[in-house]
């Protein structure tokens, strides 16, 4: 039987993939943009829209870092005012369980199914770095394995209130006491019209992958290769039995580029310019400093790259941000500047995020069927370079051909994201923790 695959918007935020520089481009807080692309991926029959979340604004030597100056709306706000102009689109909310507490964020996700008629969806993100958690009354110094037990731990007392009312709709009492919530009381909604709002989860660890398997109804991952893909795809479901559940269970959906052409040929030519648009001279010498950790501002974006070994501890830009072995990264980036001869702009551009689809929309639609028939992928999560307009193309040029392949509906079946996910609704918790 054919796959179909499923399909969400990613509405582009901070970081530089998208190109505010481009005339086309248009505000990232005005409601008009969030309506344009919404209705655009609704059009498109998409399972969900998606947005990200930043909870502090990132600083780079000391000052807001250039990509966060555009700001970012509250997401759950966001999305609400959305439900009202669109009529089956998922919608997804990234939110901190490390910044929240159960009851409220349960209270707004389920308001939200409410709402939109089963459309809600949380993306459980845990970021704890104590630059953040200084914008937080207990500020957030939590390491990796406790930010993923309190996750869990949220996320299974979030299902227990969405759960405590009778199916006739009577509240009943809920008591939950655990390692790190210890609360009581009546939860103010029923169930919700999709039993409990998609759980998506996003974080690559062996922690987090675990989280994944035992909990996530969607992972969104930054995998986008085809090999990568398959290896990613294979290990999160394999851990999905232990928690004693099957692959149907969990959809893996990459974040994805996509650039379209007339030709191969001018589609390459096309995500070449972008990628110089989304690294420009000074992006370029910032990216090398999150990683180097000191100043590089005497560096020549077109010379090469600095011979000298990052810090151990790069403290440089503060906010969430790319973390790991910089000494190893610095290392293969130098490697690839030597064999290829490029820049420290060119470097840049070689090793960082690519669009992973390339090509005429014919070709274009292949290559995703391909990925989804071996084991990828579920589907895509598509991140335009472009506000409010990015998505057009795409829409009108490759998902009629998606659908021609038999690979992407033709028609919303159900009305919530739980039947566009082809996810059933979670059965109803006994209320056994009750006083
Ligand atoms: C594809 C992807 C998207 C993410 N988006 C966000 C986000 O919008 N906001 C956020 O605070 N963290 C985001 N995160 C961070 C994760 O929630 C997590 O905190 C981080 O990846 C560290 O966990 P890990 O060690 O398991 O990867 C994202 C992570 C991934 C992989």
């Amino acid at each position: 039987m054919t796959r179909r695959m499923h399909l969400a918007a990613h509405f582009p935020g901070v970081n530089n993939t998208t190109v505010w520089a481009d005339p086309r481009s248009r505000s990232q807080i005005e409601f008009s943009s969030f309506e344009h692309l919404a209705r655009t991926a609704e059009r498109g029959l998409f399972d969900f829209f998606f947005l990200a979340e930043g909870l502090r604004l990132r600083e780079h030597k000391g000052r807001v870092h250039d990509l966060d100056v555009v700001g970012r709306p509250e997401s759950l706000t966001v999305l609400n005012a959305l439900a009202a102009v669109t009529d089956r689109l998922g919608l997804a909310a990234t939110v901190n369980a490390t910044f929240n507490e159960p009851y409220e964020l349960a209270r707004r996700l389920a308001t939200s199914d409410h709402l939109s008629g089963g459309r809600a969806a949380w993306n459980v993100v845990t970021s704890s770095d104590a630059f953040t958690g200084e914008n937080f009354r207990r500020g957030g110094y939590l390491d990796r394995a406790d930010r993923y037990s309190r996750a869990a731990e949220f996320v299974a007392t979030a299902r227990e209130l969405w759960d405590s009312w009778t199916p006739d709709g009577v509240p009943r009492p809920f008591a939950h006491r655990g390692r790190h919530f210890d609360i009581a009381g009546e939860f103010g909604l029923p169930r919700s019209p999709q039993g409990h709002p998609v759980v998506i989860q996003a974080g690559d660890s062996d922690e987090g992958r675990e989280f994944a398997a035992s909990t996530a109804d969607v992972v969104f991952t930054r995998h986008s290769s085809l090999e990568e893909g398959r290896a990613f795809s294979a290990d999160v479901k394999r851990r999905l039995a232990r928690y004693g559940r099957t692959p149907a269970d969990l959809k893996i959906m990459p974040g994805v580029g996509v650039v379209l052409g007339d030709t191969a040929a001018e589609a390459r030519e096309k995500a070449a310019v972008i990628r110089r648009q989304q690294t420009s001279p000074q992006t370029a010498i910032l990216t090398l400093e999150q990683i180097w950790g000191v100043d590089l501002s005497s560096y020549d974006p077109d010379g090469p790259l600095p011979d000298i070994d990052p810090v151990a501890e790069p403290s440089l830009t503060r906010g969430r941000t790319r973390r790991g072995d910089t000494v190893a990264i610095a290392e293969k980036w130098r490697a690839l500047s030597r064999e290829k001869g490029l820049s420290i702009r060119q470097t840049v551009i070689e090793a960082g995020g690519r669009q992973s689809f390339v090509g005429t929309p014919a070709a274009v639609a292949a290559e995703m069927e391909e990925f989804v028939r071996q084991d990828a992928a579920d589907g895509f999560i598509l991140v335009p370079h472009l506000t409010p307009g990015g998505l057009d193309e795409f829409v009108d040029q490759v998902v009629p051909l998606l659908q021609e392949r038999g690979v992407f509906r033709t028609e919303y079946r159900g009305t919530t994201l739980r039947s566009h996910l082809g996810l059933s609704e979670p059965p109803r918790l006994p209320l056994s923790s009750a006083p």
